[in-house]
């Protein structure tokens, strides 16, 4: 895998997968971290005199859905980058026009999720270099993801590289005890990795929605969920006391997925009775995953974590071990 810095990008059309998959509420962003988090590759490359055409997806569209568009994204894009983003609905480069195009939502196109390769190769019509800077999305095998770069010269952007040497880092040198928090949604991609970290933190503790969706009895000893709730949506007190034990003793904190439903203040105090309690903890944190970050900035808190990882599940499944489709279309394994 190599990185960006060594691709040969002078006055080039770089593709630059990006994940702009950012929580958009009535047309405005509620936390554009992820956005920022692409800004030092894009103004990199756009330094080196390239044209730059980004792709993304946003939330879970079947088919064309306009409320998840990329048009607020592409507004919030020319705000930080200083420049006109053109937002393009047609898969053709010939359509192509100024320095920078935001192609819309990638999920609005069957063949991403289906990682059609004739979709794939139409992406790779959009730009001579290819460039992945969505780590976040690396553990889905989508068209953009694992298809383009079939075609194209590939590079990882800056924070990508930056997110596996952290992680990379962690794997193999942990400090314990090291303690996984989980919460959130999505118990179809975070099952599998509750079971694998288990086998690699010291525990791992489960809260959000996903507590009342795993089974503790099919579970390793070592997994611990939620065992009282405030109406369903959020930890109860005598959780948040439970976990607090082990977050008190931890040297390695990792945490993806909010606790409740944090967004409605009414349920946010799970989430942040962990927050503070992994701040004052002193151990290293790892945070990731664009909720986790919402609520972390929802809560001030953010300053004060190690490390911000822009992936959720991605996050997850590199540290439980597996290969994410995205890094080995890099080459990170060979
Ligand atoms: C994320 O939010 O974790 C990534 O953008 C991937 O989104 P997905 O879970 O809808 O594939």
């Amino acid at each position: 895998m190599e990185s960006v810095t060594k691709a040969p990008i002078i006055g080039k059309r770089v593709v630059v997968r990006c994940d702009f998959n950012v929580p958009i509420k009535e047309g405005n962003i509620q936390d554009d971290t992820r956005i920022k988090s692409s800004l030092q590759t894009l103004n990199y490359l756009l330094d080196k005199k390239a044209n730059l055409t980004l792709l993304s997806h946003l939330g879970r569209p079947k088919g064309k859905e306009k409320p998840l568009s990329l048009k607020p994204v592409s507004k919030r894009l020319e705000e930080l980058l200083g420049e006109a983003v053109q937002l393009l609905d047609k898969l053709d480069s010939t359509l192509l026009k100024g320095k920078i195009t935001l192609l819309e939502n990638l999920r609005f196109w069957q063949g991403e999720e289906e990682n059609s390769e004739d979709f794939a190769k139409q992406l790779s019509t959009m730009g001579e270099i290819y460039v992945n800077e969505a780590f976040s999305v690396c553990h889905r095998p989508d068209a953009s993801i694992v298809g383009a770069p079939k075609f194209l010269p590939s590079f990882a952007g800056l924070n990508l590289m930056r997110e596996i040497e952290e992680l990379h880092k962690l794997l193999k040198y942990p400090q314990r005890p090291f303690i996984a928090i989980i919460g959130g949604a999505k118990i179809e991609t975070k099952l599998s990795v509750i079971e694998n970290l288990a086998r690699v933190a010291d525990q791992v503790l489960v809260g959000g929605k996903l507590m009342f969706e795993v089974d503790e009895h099919h579970l390793p000893k070592n997994v611990i969920v939620a065992i009282d709730n405030i109406e369903t949506k959020d930890i109860g007190p005598k959780s948040v006391e439970k976990f607090q034990s082990y977050i008190n003793r931890a040297s390695t904190i990792v945490w993806n997925g909010p606790m409740g439903v944090f967004e409605d203040d009414k349920y946010i105090n799970g989430t942040r009775e962990v927050a503070m309690s992994m701040v004052k903890s002193g151990s290293y944190t790892i945070v990731g995953g664009g909720d986790t970050i919402s609520a972390l900035n929802k809560l001030g808190l953010i300053e004060e974590i190690k490390f911000i990882s822009t992936g959720g599940g991605a996050m997850l499944e590199f540290l439980a071990g597996k290969k994410l489709p995205g890094l080995k279309a890099l080459g990170f394994y060979d």
